[in-house]
């Protein structure tokens, strides 16, 4: 099994408030890791840790053996991590295509290195990530204009254009009606086929179910239980943090 992205003993605090406290996890080429636990339990903080986009109290990261603690979040992304947001984070007035072309090149899009063969290379890059996300209709529909569940799948084209080998997946599947759930599970069955390392947040768990290889479970920003799904659902005490009547 090789580790595609590991973080040790990553902490972080906002004021009085220990978001995160000594999480360590490891994600596995080719695998879906689960990131489950109830709201506020520090799963977003854990991602925005490891991409940059918040400075860690502690711990460290690496990415195929190479550090990227302390890296901008553009460098993560170059390195090969592409992440999506809980609130999407769309250029909302631009165009399905122009906001997966941005995703192509993510050291900066505005500078675009290599003339006209290397913008051709990009739009066909991005064309083929807009079709495999079910999008080809909308491409020129600007995100604002798109239903809940195409912008959703736009963030997804984000993703796919990217041609990252860690995906970091922030409730990706929320809100989605079931056929819309299979198609996504289609487009991480493919990527994990390929030999993606992908961690999901994801609350549904029908989705975690028929996804997830490996459930960690967080709660109160500790990794509680980390293993085999069944094994990790069927634990009453987890069940019980998990559908809130802790004691
Ligand atoms: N930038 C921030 N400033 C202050 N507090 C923050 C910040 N980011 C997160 N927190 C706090 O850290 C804790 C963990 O938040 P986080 O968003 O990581 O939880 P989560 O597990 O993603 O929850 P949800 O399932 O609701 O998305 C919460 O108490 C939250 O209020
Ligand atoms: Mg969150």
């Amino acid at each position: 099994m090789t580790i595609a992205l590991s973080c040790q003993g990553l902490a972080r605090s906002f004021g009085g408030v220990q978001a995160v406290k000594g999480v360590s996890l490891s994600l596995p080429a080719g695998q879906v890791t689960a990131l489950v636990g109830p709201n506020g339990a520090g799963k977003t903080t854990v991602f925005n840790l490891i991409t940059g986009n918040l400075r860690a109290d502690e711990g460290s990261a690496t990415l195929h053996g190479k550090p990227i603690m302390g890296l901008k979040p553009w460098q993560v992304a170059r390195a090969g991590v592409a992440r999506s947001f809980q609130d999407l984070r769309l250029f909302q007035h631009m165009s399905v295509r122009d906001n997966v072309l941005a995703a192509t090149e993510p050291a900066g899009w505005f500078w675009q290195p290599g003339g006209a063969s290397a913008r051709r290379e990009r739009e066909a890059k991005a064309d083929a990530a807009i079709q495999a996300a079910g999008l080809s209709a909308v491409a020129d529909a600007r995100a604002v204009d798109l239903a809940y569940a195409e912008r959703k799948f736009l963030s997804m084209a984000r993703i796919l254009a990217a041609e990252a080998n860690v995906w970091l997946l922030d409730e990706p599947a929320s809100g989605l009606d079931l056929s819309s759930r299979e198609r996504f599970q289609g487009l991480l069955h493919h990527a994990r086929a390929q030999g993606v390392a992908i961690c999901l947040i994801e609350h549904n768990l029908d989705v975690v179910m028929a996804l997830a290889d490996r459930i960690a479970f967080l709660d109160r920003g500790q990794v509680l239980a980390e293993g085999e799904p069944q094994a990790i659902m069927r634990d009453p005490k987890l069940a019980a943090i998990y559908f809130g009547d802790r004691q």
